[in-house]
Protein backbone atom coordinates (compact mmCIF):
# COMPACT_ATOMS: atom_id res chain seq x y z
CA UNK A 1 0.00 0.00 0.00
CA UNK A 2 0.84 3.93 -0.53
CA UNK A 3 1.56 5.28 2.33
CA UNK A 4 3.57 9.32 3.37
CA UNK A 5 5.81 7.64 5.82
CA UNK A 6 8.65 9.68 7.79
CA UNK A 7 11.86 7.86 9.78
CA UNK A 8 13.06 10.56 11.76
CA UNK A 9 11.79 13.74 13.64
CA UNK A 10 11.75 16.40 11.42
CA UNK A 11 10.10 19.08 8.80
CA UNK A 12 7.69 18.54 5.92
CA UNK A 13 10.22 17.77 3.23
CA UNK A 14 11.23 14.36 4.90
CA UNK A 15 8.06 13.10 4.73
CA UNK A 16 8.75 10.17 1.71
CA UNK A 17 5.51 8.20 -0.42
CA UNK A 18 6.73 4.92 -0.02
CA UNK A 19 5.05 1.23 -0.41
CA UNK A 20 4.52 -0.55 2.43
CA UNK A 21 2.97 -3.56 3.24
CA UNK A 22 -0.78 -3.88 4.11
CA UNK A 23 -1.33 -4.59 8.15
CA UNK A 24 -3.36 -7.46 8.88
CA UNK A 25 -5.76 -6.90 11.41
CA UNK A 26 -5.29 -8.69 14.70
CA UNK A 27 -8.30 -10.08 16.97
CA UNK A 28 -9.38 -6.68 18.15
CA UNK A 29 -8.52 -4.38 15.33
CA UNK A 30 -10.44 -3.14 11.74
CA UNK A 31 -8.59 -2.81 8.54
CA UNK A 32 -9.90 0.32 7.49
CA UNK A 33 -9.59 0.80 3.60
CA UNK A 34 -8.62 5.06 3.82
CA UNK A 35 -10.90 7.22 1.48
CA UNK A 36 -10.01 10.80 3.35
CA UNK A 37 -8.30 11.82 6.30
CA UNK A 38 -7.75 15.46 7.82
CA UNK A 39 -4.37 17.19 8.92
CA UNK A 40 -4.28 18.14 12.56
CA UNK A 41 -1.65 19.93 14.69
CA UNK A 42 -1.03 16.52 16.83
CA UNK A 43 0.40 15.41 13.15
CA UNK A 44 2.65 18.63 13.20
CA UNK A 45 4.29 17.44 17.22
CA UNK A 46 4.82 14.14 15.87
CA UNK A 47 6.49 15.14 12.95
CA UNK A 48 8.95 17.58 14.69
CA UNK A 49 8.93 15.88 18.06
CA UNK A 50 8.74 19.13 18.99
CA UNK A 51 7.66 20.26 22.08
CA UNK A 52 10.23 17.48 23.60
CA UNK A 53 7.57 15.47 25.82
CA UNK A 54 6.06 14.34 22.89
CA UNK A 55 9.18 11.87 22.29
CA UNK A 56 8.66 10.41 25.83
CA UNK A 57 5.56 8.61 23.77
CA UNK A 58 6.28 9.13 20.49
CA UNK A 59 9.84 7.60 20.15
CA UNK A 60 12.89 9.28 21.87
CA UNK A 61 15.62 9.66 19.26
CA UNK A 62 13.11 8.86 16.31
CA UNK A 63 9.05 8.17 15.62
CA UNK A 64 8.28 4.42 16.95
CA UNK A 65 5.00 4.99 14.34
CA UNK A 66 6.26 5.63 10.86
CA UNK A 67 2.71 7.06 9.36
CA UNK A 68 1.02 10.12 10.55
CA UNK A 69 -2.67 10.95 10.57
CA UNK A 70 -5.23 10.56 13.10
CA UNK A 71 -8.65 11.85 11.34
CA UNK A 72 -9.61 9.06 9.35
CA UNK A 73 -13.15 7.96 7.23
CA UNK A 74 -12.85 4.35 5.17
CA UNK A 75 -14.42 1.23 4.45
CA UNK A 76 -13.69 -1.97 6.80
CA UNK A 77 -11.69 -3.74 4.78
CA UNK A 78 -11.32 -6.85 6.93
CA UNK A 79 -11.91 -7.36 11.34
CA UNK A 80 -10.29 -9.09 13.59
CA UNK A 81 -12.50 -12.69 14.90
CA UNK A 82 -13.14 -10.62 18.89
CA UNK A 83 -14.53 -7.44 16.64
CA UNK A 84 -18.28 -7.19 17.01
CA UNK A 85 -19.74 -3.65 15.79
CA UNK A 86 -18.62 -3.71 12.61
CA UNK A 87 -18.28 -5.87 9.56
CA UNK A 88 -16.87 -5.65 6.14
CA UNK A 89 -17.93 -3.03 4.11
CA UNK A 90 -18.91 -0.56 6.66
CA UNK A 91 -18.61 2.72 6.18
CA UNK A 92 -16.69 4.48 9.45
CA UNK A 93 -14.64 7.29 10.95
CA UNK A 94 -12.58 7.76 14.06
CA UNK A 95 -9.33 9.10 15.26
CA UNK A 96 -6.48 6.99 15.59
CA UNK A 97 -4.28 8.92 17.86
CA UNK A 98 -4.66 6.89 20.59
CA UNK A 99 -3.78 3.14 18.60
CA UNK A 100 -0.70 4.82 16.77
CA UNK A 101 -1.87 6.93 14.24
CA UNK A 102 -1.59 5.79 10.15
CA UNK A 103 -4.10 7.42 8.29
CA UNK A 104 -2.15 8.92 6.04
CA UNK A 105 -1.95 5.65 4.26
CA UNK A 106 -4.07 3.51 1.47
CA UNK A 107 -4.99 1.43 4.61
CA UNK A 108 -4.89 1.78 8.56
CA UNK A 109 -5.24 -0.46 11.68
CA UNK A 110 -7.31 0.57 15.24
CA UNK A 111 -9.48 -0.62 17.25
CA UNK A 112 -13.12 -1.09 16.97
CA UNK A 113 -13.70 1.11 19.99
CA UNK A 114 -12.18 4.25 18.81
CA UNK A 115 -14.57 4.30 15.33
CA UNK A 116 -18.02 4.59 14.78
CA UNK A 117 -20.35 4.87 11.54
CA UNK A 118 -19.79 7.39 9.15
CA UNK A 119 -22.62 10.25 9.44
CA UNK A 120 -25.31 9.68 6.61
CA UNK A 121 -25.44 12.77 4.98
CA UNK A 122 -22.06 14.23 4.76
CA UNK A 123 -19.20 13.70 2.47
CA UNK A 124 -16.17 11.68 2.74
CA UNK A 125 -14.28 14.80 2.83
CA UNK A 126 -16.71 16.50 5.40
CA UNK A 127 -16.37 13.53 7.46
CA UNK A 128 -12.56 13.09 7.60
CA UNK A 129 -12.86 16.89 9.24
CA UNK A 130 -14.37 16.01 11.85
CA UNK A 131 -13.33 13.67 14.63
CA UNK A 132 -10.01 15.05 16.57
CA UNK A 133 -11.07 18.65 16.52
CA UNK A 134 -15.02 18.38 16.95
CA UNK A 135 -14.66 15.54 19.65
CA UNK A 136 -12.24 18.46 21.30
CA UNK A 137 -15.12 20.57 20.98
CA UNK A 138 -17.57 18.82 22.82
CA UNK A 139 -15.76 17.32 25.42
CA UNK A 140 -14.30 20.41 26.70
CA UNK A 141 -17.74 22.15 26.18
CA UNK A 142 -20.15 19.67 27.32
CA UNK A 143 -17.85 17.57 29.80
CA UNK A 144 -15.58 20.05 31.08
CA UNK A 145 -17.40 23.38 30.62
CA UNK A 146 -20.54 21.46 31.99
CA UNK A 147 -22.09 23.89 29.45
CA UNK A 148 -25.75 24.63 29.46
CA UNK A 149 -28.76 26.55 27.69
CA UNK A 150 -28.45 29.91 27.36
CA UNK A 151 -25.02 30.19 29.10
CA UNK A 152 -23.73 33.23 27.60
CA UNK A 153 -19.79 31.48 26.02
CA UNK A 154 -16.92 32.92 25.04
CA UNK A 155 -14.57 31.06 22.22
CA UNK A 156 -11.28 32.41 21.66
CA UNK A 157 -9.73 31.15 18.61
CA UNK A 158 -12.56 30.34 16.95
CA UNK A 159 -12.18 30.57 13.10
CA UNK A 160 -9.49 27.51 13.19
CA UNK A 161 -10.59 23.73 12.83
CA UNK A 162 -11.16 23.36 17.08
CA UNK A 163 -13.00 26.61 17.18
CA UNK A 164 -15.52 26.33 14.44
CA UNK A 165 -16.72 23.18 15.53
CA UNK A 166 -17.01 24.95 19.40
CA UNK A 167 -19.53 27.23 17.96
CA UNK A 168 -21.38 24.77 16.62
CA UNK A 169 -21.60 22.54 19.34
CA UNK A 170 -22.36 25.68 21.99
CA UNK A 171 -25.47 27.10 19.87
CA UNK A 172 -26.70 22.98 19.88
CA UNK A 173 -26.40 23.21 23.41
CA UNK A 174 -28.22 26.23 23.19
CA UNK A 175 -26.25 28.48 24.35
CA UNK A 176 -25.41 32.61 23.72
CA UNK A 177 -22.08 32.33 22.02
CA UNK A 178 -19.37 35.49 21.53
CA UNK A 179 -16.54 34.39 18.96
CA UNK A 180 -12.67 36.13 19.25
CA UNK A 181 -11.37 35.61 15.29
CA UNK A 182 -9.27 37.76 13.31
CA UNK A 183 -10.97 40.36 10.73
CA UNK A 184 -11.29 38.21 7.77
CA UNK A 185 -12.72 35.15 8.93
CA UNK A 186 -15.59 37.32 11.18
CA UNK A 187 -18.13 36.26 8.39
CA UNK A 188 -17.26 32.99 8.73
CA UNK A 189 -17.76 32.87 12.68
CA UNK A 190 -21.01 33.78 12.29
CA UNK A 191 -22.39 31.65 9.46
CA UNK A 192 -21.23 28.86 12.19
CA UNK A 193 -23.76 30.42 14.54
CA UNK A 194 -21.84 33.11 16.57
CA UNK A 195 -24.13 35.83 18.41
CA UNK A 196 -21.49 38.11 18.45
CA UNK A 197 -17.98 37.93 16.94
CA UNK A 198 -14.89 39.92 18.25
CA UNK A 199 -11.96 40.97 15.93
CA UNK A 200 -8.70 40.15 18.26
CA UNK A 201 -7.08 42.57 15.87
CA UNK A 202 -8.90 45.20 17.13
CA UNK A 203 -10.22 44.57 20.41
CA UNK A 204 -9.03 42.73 23.24
CA UNK A 205 -11.78 40.94 24.51
CA UNK A 206 -10.02 40.70 27.94
CA UNK A 207 -10.07 44.76 28.35
CA UNK A 208 -14.25 44.95 28.23
CA UNK A 209 -16.81 44.90 31.48
CA UNK A 210 -18.51 41.66 30.03
CA UNK A 211 -18.38 38.34 31.71
CA UNK A 212 -19.37 34.89 30.66
CA UNK A 213 -20.40 31.41 32.36
CA UNK A 214 -18.01 29.65 30.61
CA UNK A 215 -14.52 31.02 27.88
CA UNK A 216 -13.22 28.09 25.40
CA UNK A 217 -9.79 28.91 24.70
CA UNK A 218 -7.99 27.53 21.83
CA UNK A 219 -5.60 30.04 21.72
CA UNK A 220 -4.33 30.35 25.63
CA UNK A 221 -2.39 33.96 24.67
CA UNK A 222 -4.03 35.85 28.49
CA UNK A 223 -3.01 34.86 32.12
CA UNK A 224 -5.22 33.31 34.53
CA UNK A 225 -5.69 36.54 36.58
CA UNK A 226 -6.95 38.75 33.55
CA UNK A 227 -9.41 35.71 32.73
CA UNK A 228 -11.00 35.57 35.92
CA UNK A 229 -12.06 39.19 35.65
CA UNK A 230 -14.18 37.48 32.70
CA UNK A 231 -15.30 35.46 34.20
CA UNK A 232 -18.73 35.35 36.16
CA UNK A 233 -18.95 33.91 39.57
CA UNK A 234 -18.79 30.12 39.10
CA UNK A 235 -17.51 30.41 35.98
CA UNK A 236 -15.93 28.13 33.78
CA UNK A 237 -12.31 28.44 31.76
CA UNK A 238 -11.57 25.51 29.38
CA UNK A 239 -8.59 25.39 27.31
CA UNK A 240 -7.12 22.90 25.29
CA UNK A 241 -3.96 25.28 24.57
CA UNK A 242 -2.18 23.28 28.21
CA UNK A 243 -1.01 25.66 30.56
CA UNK A 244 1.10 25.30 33.46
CA UNK A 245 0.41 28.06 34.93
CA UNK A 246 -3.61 26.74 34.86
CA UNK A 247 -2.54 23.56 36.29
CA UNK A 248 -0.61 25.40 39.08
CA UNK A 249 -2.59 28.46 40.16
CA UNK A 250 -5.77 26.96 39.10
CA UNK A 251 -6.88 25.12 42.48
CA UNK A 252 -6.31 28.08 43.98
CA UNK A 253 -9.02 30.59 42.16
CA UNK A 254 -11.04 27.53 42.36
CA UNK A 255 -10.73 27.72 46.25
CA UNK A 256 -10.78 31.43 46.48
CA UNK A 257 -13.28 32.58 43.95
CA UNK A 258 -15.11 29.60 42.97
CA UNK A 259 -14.28 29.56 39.37
CA UNK A 260 -12.62 26.98 37.58
CA UNK A 261 -9.83 26.65 35.06
CA UNK A 262 -9.63 24.04 33.20
CA UNK A 263 -6.62 22.16 30.93
CA UNK A 264 -8.41 20.18 28.48
CA UNK A 265 -6.74 16.93 27.30
CA UNK A 266 -9.23 15.97 24.84
CA UNK A 267 -9.81 11.73 23.91
CA UNK A 268 -10.91 9.74 21.21
CA UNK A 269 -14.20 7.32 22.14
CA UNK A 270 -16.71 5.51 19.91
CA UNK A 271 -19.70 7.31 22.16
CA UNK A 272 -18.30 10.47 21.01
CA UNK A 273 -18.06 9.95 17.71
CA UNK A 274 -21.99 8.95 17.59
CA UNK A 275 -22.78 12.14 19.17
CA UNK A 276 -20.52 14.29 16.96
CA UNK A 277 -22.42 11.84 13.70
CA UNK A 278 -25.77 12.64 15.45
CA UNK A 279 -25.43 16.08 15.64
CA UNK A 280 -23.80 16.09 12.34
CA UNK A 281 -27.21 14.58 10.79
CA UNK A 282 -29.71 16.84 12.78
CA UNK A 283 -27.60 19.48 11.38
CA UNK A 284 -25.90 20.97 13.98
CA UNK A 285 -23.00 20.88 12.51
CA UNK A 286 -21.07 21.23 9.21
CA UNK A 287 -17.79 20.87 8.41
CA UNK A 288 -15.79 24.18 7.21
CA UNK A 289 -13.30 22.72 4.64
CA UNK A 290 -10.42 25.21 4.07
CA UNK A 291 -8.48 22.74 1.28
CA UNK A 292 -8.20 19.54 -0.37
CA UNK A 293 -4.78 17.65 -0.85
CA UNK A 294 -4.30 14.22 -2.21
CA UNK A 295 -1.39 11.86 -0.53
CA UNK A 296 1.16 13.34 -2.51
CA UNK A 297 0.22 16.12 -0.62
CA UNK A 298 0.59 15.81 2.38
CA UNK A 299 3.60 18.01 3.07
CA UNK A 300 2.56 20.54 1.60
CA UNK A 301 -0.79 20.43 3.57
CA UNK A 302 1.31 20.20 6.53
CA UNK A 303 3.24 23.14 5.89
CA UNK A 304 0.32 24.94 5.04
CA UNK A 305 -1.38 24.31 8.46
CA UNK A 306 1.66 25.29 10.31
CA UNK A 307 2.27 28.75 8.96
CA UNK A 308 -0.87 29.37 10.65
CA UNK A 309 -4.20 31.82 9.32
CA UNK A 310 -6.53 28.70 9.40
CA UNK A 311 -10.13 28.78 8.24
CA UNK A 312 -11.62 25.40 8.82
CA UNK A 313 -9.47 21.86 8.01
CA UNK A 314 -7.53 20.86 5.80
CA UNK A 315 -8.40 17.21 4.14
CA UNK A 316 -6.85 14.81 2.51
CA UNK A 317 -8.21 12.28 0.17
CA UNK A 318 -6.76 8.79 -0.40
N1 LIG B 1 -5.74 19.52 24.31
C1 LIG B 1 -6.27 18.80 23.33
O1 LIG B 1 -6.80 17.71 23.56
C2 LIG B 1 -6.22 19.35 21.94
C3 LIG B 1 -6.93 18.72 20.91
C4 LIG B 1 -6.93 19.30 19.64
C5 LIG B 1 -6.21 20.47 19.43
N2 LIG B 1 -5.49 21.03 20.45
C6 LIG B 1 -4.73 22.28 20.28
O2 LIG B 1 -5.66 23.30 20.01
C7 LIG B 1 -5.04 24.32 19.26
C8 LIG B 1 -5.91 24.72 18.08
O3 LIG B 1 -6.08 23.66 17.20
P1 LIG B 1 -6.81 23.93 15.83
O4 LIG B 1 -6.78 22.64 15.10
O5 LIG B 1 -8.12 24.60 16.03
O6 LIG B 1 -5.78 24.97 15.14
P2 LIG B 1 -5.99 25.88 13.85
O7 LIG B 1 -6.93 25.17 12.93
O8 LIG B 1 -4.65 26.28 13.38
O9 LIG B 1 -6.77 27.16 14.41
C9 LIG B 1 -6.22 28.18 15.18
C10 LIG B 1 -7.00 29.45 14.83
O10 LIG B 1 -6.72 30.45 15.78
C11 LIG B 1 -6.65 31.71 15.10
N3 LIG B 1 -5.84 32.61 15.92
C12 LIG B 1 -4.49 32.78 15.90
N4 LIG B 1 -4.11 33.68 16.84
C13 LIG B 1 -5.24 34.07 17.47
C14 LIG B 1 -5.52 34.98 18.54
N5 LIG B 1 -4.55 35.67 19.14
N6 LIG B 1 -6.80 35.13 18.94
C15 LIG B 1 -7.80 34.45 18.35
N7 LIG B 1 -7.62 33.58 17.32
C16 LIG B 1 -6.34 33.40 16.89
C17 LIG B 1 -6.07 31.35 13.75
O11 LIG B 1 -6.44 32.25 12.71
P3 LIG B 1 -5.71 33.68 12.50
O12 LIG B 1 -4.23 33.41 12.61
O13 LIG B 1 -6.12 34.14 11.15
O14 LIG B 1 -6.25 34.53 13.58
C18 LIG B 1 -6.70 29.99 13.46
O15 LIG B 1 -7.91 30.11 12.74
C19 LIG B 1 -3.67 23.77 18.85
O16 LIG B 1 -2.69 24.34 19.68
C20 LIG B 1 -3.78 22.27 19.10
O17 LIG B 1 -2.53 21.70 19.40
C21 LIG B 1 -5.50 20.49 21.70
Amino acid sequence: MKAVVYEKYGFPDILELKELPRPEPGSDQVLIKVLAASVNKADWHLLTGDPFPVRLMAGLTKPKNKVLGADVVGVVERIGSNVTQFKIGDEVYGDLSGTGFGAFAEYALTNENQLAQKPSNLTYEQTAALPMAAITALQGLRDKGKIREDDEVLINGASGGVGGFAIQVAKAFGAQVTAVCSTDKMCAASEQGADLVIDYKRVDFIKGDKQYDLVFDVIGNHGISDLSKILKPKGRYVTCAFSMSLALLGPWYKVRQGKQFINLMASNSSSDLKTIARLAEEGCITPRIQRVYTLDDVPEALQYMANGGMEGKLVVTI
